[in-house]
């Protein structure tokens, strides 16, 4: 038997759907659309709540539209609405949350709540057969976690950051080197033609013998750095490219180093010497990151770059694992914020 599940993503600035058919545990994706508001957030260098949950609100329909057209299906054909409701801008998260009840309202169908944590790392799941347990590497705009994952239903945060996202440095600098945002995407094409060993940026907890990071020290040495050398100058290109190139290499040498510690640390929690790793979130598109994991660690596995940044796929794939073994997802997984009769868990009979 098809069903079919429709996933709703507008946690931050990407309202993305996604219909995904299931048929005799093959998967296929029919219709993906997103609506990134990089173009519009441009203007104000970073993510603004109140203006991104309004944008979210207009994009919606139009998307549903189109998901539905191009899927060829009904709204009376979803059997299951996954939709992220944690974590998130809590306008943003609001949108979604009230467009799966709509929808599930008037085609009488269940919602599955979605964690967008874990959803990015499941994210491997869509091209790949992974067993449990895997430790994730967790690294996005607004997250940077060493995740061990159990399984879809539950995790164990081993690690990650103090301050700063890896994502954030990443964005914080281009609105420092003025070349404009999201920056991770630009800085790393920016450093494939640059020296990364022409400049020294620090890395932060460099000692610590554990899977904790911090990237606020990174961002504000580039900043004194520029002071001291381009104060009201425009860098040239090849100097533009080398800056890149050092201030990203800082960023992945500090993943990697601490990536040691938090596989060893899965290692003894599981007994498991080969577990491997995951690479998931929109910083995992970096190539530098994807190059240098795979090149320090045996057994790596990398979300395919479209399904790392913030996607609807991700959460169609996260809600059609947690419901197809029917067990119960722990409170963490529920927007508190929302109220009843998200929680039921079950596939909608086709008629
Ligand atoms: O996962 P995501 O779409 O949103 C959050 O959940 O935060 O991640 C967005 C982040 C942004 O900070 C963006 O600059 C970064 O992913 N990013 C990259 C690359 N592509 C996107 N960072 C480094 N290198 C890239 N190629
Ligand atoms: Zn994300």
């Amino acid at each position: 038997m098809k069903n079919f599940i429709l996933g709703i993503e507008t946690s931050c600035d990407d309202t993305s759907l996604c219909i995904l058919q299931s048929e005799n545990q093959q998967t296929k994706i029919l219709a993906h659309f997103s609506y990134s508001q990089d173009e519009m957030l441009k203007k104000w260098g970073g993510v603004v709540p109140e203006i991104a949950a309004r944008n979210h609100l207009e994009k919606i329909t139009p998307l549903l539209k189109e998901v539905f057209s191009t899927a060829k299906i009904n709204l009376k054909d979803i059997n299951l609405i996954g939709v992220t409701t944690s974590p998130g801008l809590l306008g943003p998260l609001l949108t979604g949350v009230n467009a799966a009840k709509t929808l599930s309202m008037l085609s009488n169908c269940p919602i599955t709540p979605v964690n967008h944590l874990h959803a990015h790392l499941e994210a491997i799941h869509l091209t790949n057969d992974l067993a449990y347990p895997y430790l994730g590497l967790l690294v996005s705009g607004g997250h940077t976690l060493y995740i061990l994952v159990q399984d879809q239903y539950s995790f164990k945060i081993i690690g990650g950051t103090t301050d700063d996202a890896a994502g954030e440095a990443f964005d914080k600098a281009g609105k420092l080197l003025k070349i404009g945002y999201p920056a991770g995407k630009l800085i790393d094409d920016l450093a494939k033609k640059g020296n990364k060993n022409k400049f020294a940026f620090p890395i932060a907890m460099k000692n610590s013998k554990d899977a904790n990071l911090s990237f606020s020290g990174v961002k504000t040495s580039l900043k004194q750095f520029l002071d001291k050398y381009y104060s009201n100058k425009s860098i040239p290109l090849d100097e533009l490219q080398d800056i890149c190139a050092s201030y990203q290499k800082s960023i992945i040498e500090a993943l990697i180093l601490k990536s040691t510690f938090a596989l060893s640390t899965a290692q003894e929690l599981t007994n498991k010497k080969d577990i491997p790793i995951v690479l998931g979130g929109g910083v995992a598109c970096n190539s530098y990151l994807r190059s240098e994991l795979q090149r320090k660690f045996k057994n790596v596995f990398c979300v395919e770059p479209k399904f790392c940044t913030d996607n609807g796929a991700m959460i169609a794939n996260m809600a059609l694992r947690t419901i197809k073994q029917q067990v119960d997802f722990p409170k963490c997984l529920t927007l508190d914020a929302t109220s009843t009769n998200i929680n039921k868990k079950q596939f909608r009979q086709k008629k």
